[in-house]
């Protein structure tokens, strides 16, 4: 079958030697990242200082544009920050506890890092309800929309889970949350890039994510939308003075906010990132995240059939929709499994009290996703994973 996804493949050079399938943790290096970093340094030591004016001041705007053209939100209304920890900070920061309206509402498997920023702010008066999972797998929404109530502040949810990739309903929670006079942030890490996002259409108050995973950007680049008919009424405490209406005047005393999105920034912005990161965009805009979607659809499902042939027992949300391009698989020693794994250059991750992950993107094939079942099932019908056991740790 003809997949022309697959002629983006000569862009990224480690698929030439591994099989790649770990895009939910870190996605291939486009090939430019190498030509875009080198445009950095070769500005940075012809142009000096001038850089600042003809174009890095105004990076963290001009990128985040790249970013709204793949996730539906509008020019200028995203800016860009170092991680999704330090926007949920920002965001956090633009509001206080001290009313009846205190309470943050999240999916219990929403990434911790996340629910580290909102659990620190039970100290300044915020209560944070967390919507249990019944399976580790999925949300009932029923269960979520119930727990959204005229005394909630925030919801900010996952629209991809993590552990499963079990896709939320962001639509149906927005329109909750609005009801009652509450605000969503959607983290879209483990949906931009794979799964279509419309923050606009949905009407979000908030989003972020990062570009390390499906948009294949690196790190250093994570992304904050605030919708514009919001963006005046917000007064973020974490700021500096980038978010000033006029930061060359360096006038002392409290900040007067700028009026565009600048107002979501602090200081000074990390634009080695800023530039490596463009080229993953510009790769998956032309893709194109429908088409993208499309093809992930058919291989996690391939994914599953061939995981359970070989007697593997997938932890995924059952229907095909409700999917994101993740597949967790349940296998018997999986942390030693997956180290073998990744000896024989198959690319995959293993999260403790989850399994084995597998993700194949866009430039995946067929057959990388088979060569990956059989080695799993490979090394564990010979013992290989045996070497790996007596080691300690996790990580990545
Ligand atoms: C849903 C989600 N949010 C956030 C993060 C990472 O957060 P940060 O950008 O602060 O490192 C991840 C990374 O795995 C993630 O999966």
């Amino acid at each position: 079958m003809e997949d022309p996804l697959l002629s983006w493949r000569p862009e990224f050079p480690i698929l030439e030697r591994t099989t790649y399938l770990v895009s939910h943790s870190l996605g291939a290096m486009p090939r430019a990242v190498g030509k875009r970093l080198e445009e950095y340094t070769d500005t940075w030591s012809s142009r000096g200082v001038r850089a600042w004016a003809e174009g890095w001041w105004r990076m963290p705007i001009t990128v985040g544009d790249a970013v709204g053209r793949i996730i539906g939100a509008p020019p200028g209304s995203v800016v860009m920050h170092q991680n999704v920890s330090v926007c949920q900070a920002l965001v956090l920061s633009c509001f206080v506890f001290s009313s009846r309206r205190n309470k943050i509402v999240y999916e219990e498997l929403n990434f911790p890092s996340v629910m580290y920023v909102y659990e620190a702010h039970r100290a300044l008066g915020a209560e944070v309800v967390t919507v249990p999972s019944d399976d580790g797998i999925s949300v009932p929404l029923e269960r979520f929309l119930a727990a959204i109530d005229e005394r909630t502040l925030l919801v900010p949810l996952s629209h991809v889970v993590f552990k499963s990739a079990f896709i939320q309903d962001v639509p149906a929670i927005v329109r909750r949350a609005h009801e009652v006079g509450a605000l969503v942030v959607a983290d879209l890490y483990q949906s931009a890039g794979t799964v279509p996002v419309d923050v606009a259409a949905w009407d979000v108050d908030f989003a972020t994510g990062g570009s390390v995973k499906w948009l294949c950007g690196g790190p250093g680049a994570g992304y904050l939308y605030v919708a514009p008919r919001l963006r005046n009424q917000l007064a973020p405490r974490l700021t500096g003075w980038m978010a000033h209406r006029a930061p060359f005047a360096f006038e002392p005393g409290a900040i007067e906010y700028a009026d565009d999105a600048t107002r979501f920034l602090h200081g000074t912005p990390a634009v080695p990132a800023l530039y490596a990161a463009q080229a993953g965009y510009e790769i998956v805009a032309a893709a194109g995240v429908e088409a993208i979607r499309a093809k992930s659809m058919r291989q996690v499902q391939m994914l599953v059939d061939l995981a359970r042939e070989r007697g593997f027992r997938p932890h995924v949300p059952e229907r095909p929709e409700q999917r994101g391009g993740m597949v967790i698989l349940d296998v018997p020693h999986g942390q030693a499994v997956t180290r073998e794994l990744l000896r024989r250059e198959v690319i995959v991750d293993f999260r403790p009290g989850a399994g084995i992950r597998f993700s194949p993107h866009f430039y995946s094939t067929d057959a990388e996703i088979s060569r990956a079942l059989d080695e799993t099932r490979r090394i564990l019908d010979s013992g290989a994973y045996q070497a790996h056991e007596a080691m300690g740790g996790t990580g990545f």
